[in-house]
């Protein structure tokens, strides 16, 4: 199994330019289903997630073609063939495809998704609305089936803003008859994405990017086309790296809106960087104070930042907290921390972080995506030699960071 080896202590100085976003992406591809014939998804980042996607696209005989990081995705001939669980579960944006089939066929047969292991992660608001859309959803194992004889407009209210839940009732609902209305919608960026897909392929969507969404349906959307936004949660953890070992590291690219909570904690925690337009430019803080976290939802401080976040806080002056609201099993990655020095305490899910901590390099294994950054940045600030174990899971979510990384001065290698 390959790993990463990084020598830690480099300083990193250079461009950093910021991908698609990950999460937008494997909401696009799968939203693609719903156009008649082409569409066009521009900005589409190379990590293990699309290649899967794509895979899946495949046995629904749809057809793409990849140009840099454009896909051209043509649905003529869609099928609705079963998707097999070695597909479906290697991430948990497969349950996209539980809305796009459902409003195209009104049948969907599909496994439990996969994804990252950081809590239950049940679907019930995905499956209720459904439901309330006029579908009946059976669970037969490890699979559900969704049928619908016709599916008709309804106001659904989300018991928690639920970004997978969300989109999934929004693709559905492009289909359905008459008006849906989404209250206590996620409010996300990825989510504004997805709609601004759907409406250049036709479809009526209001209010998306606040809590509640209006959608009514349609017989057929057309071509769409969209550019993923930036990777918000990639931009983060490359400006919390130049917050540790920056020297004027300009992070590019990026939406300096949608990351304004964690630009706010890091001015809270003393750190100075400069914004331009879509750029951040920052460089080691010597002086970091401890602060206290608080994940939310968009547009609160991200969970997906939580861990890369706590790395930081490990060589903060003085003691931090890091309450988890999102997932309840997101801290798995402190382990390995406290393996190469810091002082961590997990009580459920709060975090409480000891600052002023030396890292040493160890030989770690990856527990989750985010995880995997944390501990990826941990690694370039450590003294000595870091290995990471199960490195799959950071590439599935940071395209090319290897190469980027590299680019800037860091001294990381895929080993085997
Ligand atoms: C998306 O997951 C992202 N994944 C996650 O990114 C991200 O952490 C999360 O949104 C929050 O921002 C993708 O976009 C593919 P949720 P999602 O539905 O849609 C509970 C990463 O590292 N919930 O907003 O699955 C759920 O258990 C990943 O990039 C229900 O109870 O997140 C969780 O506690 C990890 N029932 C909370 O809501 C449901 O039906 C948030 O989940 C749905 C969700």
């Amino acid at each position: 199994m390959p790993k990463l080896k990084i020598e830690g202590g480099n300083l990193l100085t250079g461009k950093i330019e910021i991908s698609g976003s990950k999460n937008s992406a494997v909401a696009l591809l799968p939203a693609a289903l719903l156009c008649k014939t082409k569409s066009k998804i521009l900005s589409v980042p190379k990590i293990r997630d699309i290649e899967y996607l794509l895979k899946i696209l495949e046995v629904l005989n749809c057809k793409y073609e990849i140009k840099n990081q454009e896909i051209e995705i043509d649905t003529t001939n869609l099928k609705n063939n079963p998707i097999p669980e070695e597909l479906s579960e290697q991430m948990r944006a497969s349950y996209y495809f539980m809305g796009t089939l459902l409003a195209r066929f009104h049948h969907v047969e599909i496994s439990f998704p996969g994804g990252c292991v950081i809590g239950a992660r049940p679907i019930d608001l995905h499956i209720k609305g459904f439901e309330a859309l006029g579908a009946t959803v059976t669970l037969i194992k490890n699979k559900y089936i969704i049928d619908a004889e016709n599916l008709t407009g309804a106001t659904i209210h989300l018991d928690f803003a639920s970004v997978g839940a969300t989109i999934n009732i929004m693709l559905a609902a492009t289909r359905a008859k008459g008006v849906t209305i989404i209250e206590n919608a996620a409010q996300e960026p990825e989510i504004v994405n997805v709609a601004e897909f759907l409406k250049s392929a036709g479809c009526e969507i209001e209010g998306a990017g606040t809590s509640t969404i209006k959608i009514t349906g349609n017989e057929e959307l057309d071509e769409g086309i969209i550019k993923v936004c930036p990777d918000r949660i990639e931009a983060a953890t490359y400006i919390i790296l130049g917050a540790l070992i920056g020297q004027n590291l300009s992070i590019k690219n990026l939406n300096i809106e949608h990351i304004d909570k964690v630009l706010k904690k890091l001015s809270e925690c003393g750190i100075s960087y400069e914004t331009k337009e879509n750029e951040v430019i920052i460089s080691k803080c010597k002086k970091i104070l401890s602060t206290n976290i608080v994940t939310e939802t968009y547009p609160g401080f991200p969970t997906d930042i939580q861990p890369p976040f706590v790395t930081l806080l490990t060589q903060a002056e003085g003691t931090s907290t890091v309450l988890e609201t999102i997932y309840e099993s997101r801290f798995k990655y402190t382990e390995y921390l406290k393996k190469m020095g810091a002082t961590t305490i997990t009580d459920q899910n709060l975090l409480t972080v000891k600052g002023g901590t030396t890292l040493t390099g160890a030989e770690l294994y990856v527990p989750d995506l985010r995880g995997g950054a944390a501990l990826v940045l941990a690694g370039l600030i450590a003294t000595g030699t870091t290995y990471l174990d199960n490195i799959s899971l950071i590439l599935r979510g940071y395209e090319d960071i290897v190469e980027k990384l590299t680019k800037v001065g860091a001294k990381i290698e895929i080993i085997e």
